[in-house]
């Protein structure tokens, strides 16, 4: 058999449908090529000259690409950041280094177009690590039985209103807006992205349940929060029925109340889940019984850093202090040394430096504690990072934040 030789080289127009057979064939699903609807949902999301497809000849055997974000960094900075995503390699192809091939053309890109953070959700917990990745934000998948949980609650001030999907256009893009900022691992969500992600339901996504369902929270008359779902009917069993949250935004704590007791107490519908609470989240004790929430906690956000310098001066830190680290960096080896970030009312300086590091760890491992969701001591228990106890301490102390990292949606 001929030696194979592959390469990355541009997306173009016509090759598109191929690109996009090769994405859904390595994931499992038909791409709909005769919809021109699917063809411009693909157009409107993914721009041309941000994918690296990889050719054997010319077929193409591997896909991959980013979206630009402005994502949410820890003290509510935005940072230019490359959402890498649709990474595929045929069958046929795996184990020979295409994925090695796009990490580097991702990298490559995304420090040429400046910006200084890579994030991604991982198929597999062991792929992405040797990359400089690390699982910097979590999830909690819920689910509540409401009987249990204690039904009937009530937040004064606010209502809850039920609104169709042109009222939802109009009112969900400003509301996601206000919050975006405040939690490390949201981005900025462009309108061609609400239409084409949020707001498009075909029947082919819906698994057996309903359209979405749009509520809104209001309090003097202003949009405080949303959620929208989807209803689960269960007809031999009429009281069984489940609500599926697809995404829930409370912008105040009071329209957090008032929209989990709007959705526990949707009758006929008892049982609620939610693919992805945030860690941080209270709810067992908004609840009578707080053990009607089942849990399942995962790796969700996983993120990179590209340039470290620009990446650690970007986010805010806790207090004021200075700690010495190493960065070791053999897949983006212009990043590989030590640094000095000093911190002074949350403001920080990094500089490279020569002298001798307080605390030494991989990129993976800065990529896990960068978004402030991980604590330093507890990763440097597991070995992914080595130092000093008083040093490790400090350098937890400086890169933790509340909220917690988390990211609304899978990209
Ligand atoms: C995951 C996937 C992209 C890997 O592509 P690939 O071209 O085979 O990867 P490479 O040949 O560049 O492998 C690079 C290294 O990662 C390792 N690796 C690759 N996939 C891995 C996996 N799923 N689990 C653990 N290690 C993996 C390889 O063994 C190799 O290690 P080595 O350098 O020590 O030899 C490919 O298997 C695939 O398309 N899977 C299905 C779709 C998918 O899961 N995509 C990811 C979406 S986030």
């Amino acid at each position: 058999m001929a030696q194979m030789s592959i390469e990355v080289r541009p997306l173009t127009v016509e090759l598109a449908p191929a690109f996009r057979s090769a994405i859904s064939s390595t994931f499992g699903y038909d791409a709909d090529l005769e919809d021109p609807g699917a063809a411009a949902h693909f157009e409107a999301l993914f721009e041309l000259d941000r994918m690296f497809p990889v050719f054997d000849g010319n077929e193409v055997v591997a896909t991959g690409g980013d979206f630009g974000f402005q994502m949410a960094v820890p003290g509510e900075q935005q940072l230019s950041t490359s959402g890498l995503t649709i990474v595929t390699v045929r069958p046929t192809h795996t184990r020979q280094g295409a994925l090695t091939m796009m990490m580097r053309e991702h990298f490559a890109r995304a420090r040429e177009r400046g910006e200084p953070l890579s994030a991604l959700w991982a198929s597999e917990f062991p792929i992405y690590g040797r990359f400089g990745y690390g699982p910097s934000g979590s999830l909690k998948e819920i689910r509540i039985d409401a009987r249990q949980a204690g039904r009937g609650g009530r937040e004064e001030g606010v209502t809850v209103r039920l609104v169709d999907v042109d009222e939802a256009k109009k009112l969900l893009p400003g509301i996601y807006a206000a919050i975006q900022p405040t939690r490390p691992g949201m981005y900025i969500r462009s309108g061609a992205w609400w239409e084409h992600r949020h707001f498009r339901d075909p029947e082919k996504h819906r698994g057996g349940a309903s359209a979405l369902r749009f509520a809104v929270a209001e309090a003097k008359g202003e949009p405080v929060g949303y959620v929208f779902y989807r209803q689960k009917a269960s007809w031999d069993q009429l009281t069984e029925g489940e609500i599926h949250i697809r995404e829930m935004m409370p912008v105040t704590d009071a329209a957090y109340r008032a929209l989990w007791h709007f959705i526990v107490g949707i009758d006929l519908f008892p049982i609620v889940k939610y693919w992805n609470n945030p860690v941080d989240d209270p709810l067992e004790f908004l609840f009578h019984d707080g053990r009607a929430i089942r849990t399942k906690a995962s790796d969700a956000l996983w993120t990179r850093l590209v340039d470290v310098p620009a990446a650690l001066r970007a986010r805010r830190y806790s207090g004021d202090g200075a700690v010495t680290i190493h960065v070791a960096d053999s897949f983006c080896d212009w990043n590989d040394g030590s640094y000095r970030i000093e911190v002074d009312d949350g403001a920080a300086t990094c500089e490279r430096v020569t002298s001798a590091p307080e605390v030494v760890m991989p990129a993976s491992t800065l990529g896990a504690l960068y978004m402030g969701g991980r604590n330093a001591r507890a990763l440097a228990r597991v070995g992914l990072l080595e130092g000093d106890a008083g040093a490790i301490g400090k350098l937890d102390t400086l890169f933790r934040s509340y909220p917690a990292p988390w990211c609304p949606e899978i990209f």
